[in-house]
């Protein structure tokens, strides 16, 4: 029996195909064939559509994830910085197996991408919605001289690095929320997760996870519970290509660490305040049950929020703290 993937793989393109021609394709039988349709359209949550007298089709094209494809479109700069690219069909999470092969000596520059995670992880503890074969799954490991002290601030940096590469591949109105939500007209578009470990005085490493919605269908979207959007809705669908896109994320994102170890936070303060959406607006912060309000005065030098409550000038580290806007 093949795999639910080979039929996938078969039907990527979104034309309609015959059983026979799966069958020769796949060297099975067209029953077989049949089993394996429903198979993947169940394991996978992907709709495909049987034509009487024609064949199978997906409901929609899919562009699947391909090593050349991001290789080739990478930057030379970043492609001499990727040590190694691993493309799964199925991973629990991006950033949990590059944690565990960090430990396991992984080198700093491997890059790991998946086209679905079964247990996808937010920030504060959320669960991040990953179905199959759209949205981009991808996360890099890198490797300082320097321990987590020293990383103060890195998910800010990372998060301009996510927007850049979005309007690279042509999104405007693209802004951020403190510490690293990837807005678009106050909807989520892509989200960061930031892991560290190491010595405490070094060495040490961060995996940096990314999310970016590109496709989700009403079923996904309706488990997110938060505002959110898609490339779809903001390009329009194929007007952008998701390998692309990764190369985008993966150049940008390198190339911040790259100078993030040489320079620190410093230089992307003054991007962070180009894409900061809620400064100067009344905010509410949240930790566990506890929560401010106050103006949101924009961030301090190692990228801690500034809020003016009114009785004095706070400031919060990003850590288990979210934001939201309270001008209601
Ligand atoms: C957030 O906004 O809450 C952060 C979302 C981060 C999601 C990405 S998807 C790739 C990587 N693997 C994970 O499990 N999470 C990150």
């Amino acid at each position: 029996m093949q795999t639910p993937l080979e039929i996938i793989r078969a039907l990527a393109d979104g034309q309609c195909h015959s059983g026979e021609a799966i069958a020769q394709r796949l060297g099975v039988s067209r029953a077989a064939v049949w089993k394996a349709v429903r198979k993947a359209s169940e394991a996978l949550g992907l709709e495909i559509v049987a034509e009487r007298g024609r064949g199978y089709r997906l409901s929609a094209p899919l562009e699947l994830l391909a090593a050349e494809r991001i290789l080739a479109a990478l930057s030379p700069e970043a492609q001499g910085h990727i040590a190694r690219m691993e493309i799964h069909d199925a991973l629990d999470s991006t950033n949990t197996r590059l944690m565990r092969e960090a430990a396991d000596g992984a080198p700093s520059g491997t890059l790991c991408l998946a086209e679905r995670q079964t247990a996808g992880r937010g920030r504060l503890g959320r669960t991040w919605v990953s179905p199959f074969g759209t949205n981009l799954y991808l996360s890099l490991l890198w490797r300082f001289p320097f321990g987590p002290g020293g990383m103060a601030g890195l998910s800010l940096a990372a998060g301009t690095a996510v927007a850049d590469a979005l309007h690279a591949i042509g999104v405007r109105d693209i802004g951020l929320k403190w510490p690293n939500d990837v807005l678009w007209q106050d909807r989520k578009l892509a989200g960061l997760l930031l892991e560290v470990a190491g010595e405490a005085q070094g060495p040490a490493h961060v995996v940096v996870g990314v999310g970016v919605n590109t496709h989700l269908d009403p079923g996904a979207g309706a488990q997110i519970h938060r505002p959110w959007v898609d490339l779809d809705q903001v390009l329009g669908r194929g007007a952008y290509s998701r390998n692309i896109l990764a190369a985008r994320v993966a150049d940008a994102l390198i190339r911040t660490l790259e100078r993030f170890a040489r320079e620190g936070l410093g230089p992307f303060l003054g991007d962070w305040e180009r894409y900061d959406l809620y400064r100067g607006r009344q905010v509410e912060v949240l930790w566990g049950h506890q929560q401010v309000r106050g103006t949101h005065l924009g961030l301090d030098a190692n990228g801690a929020l500034r809020l003016d409550t009114g009785s004095g000038i706070a400031t919060f580290q990003a850590g288990e703290v979210s934001l939201r806007l309270d001008e209601d």
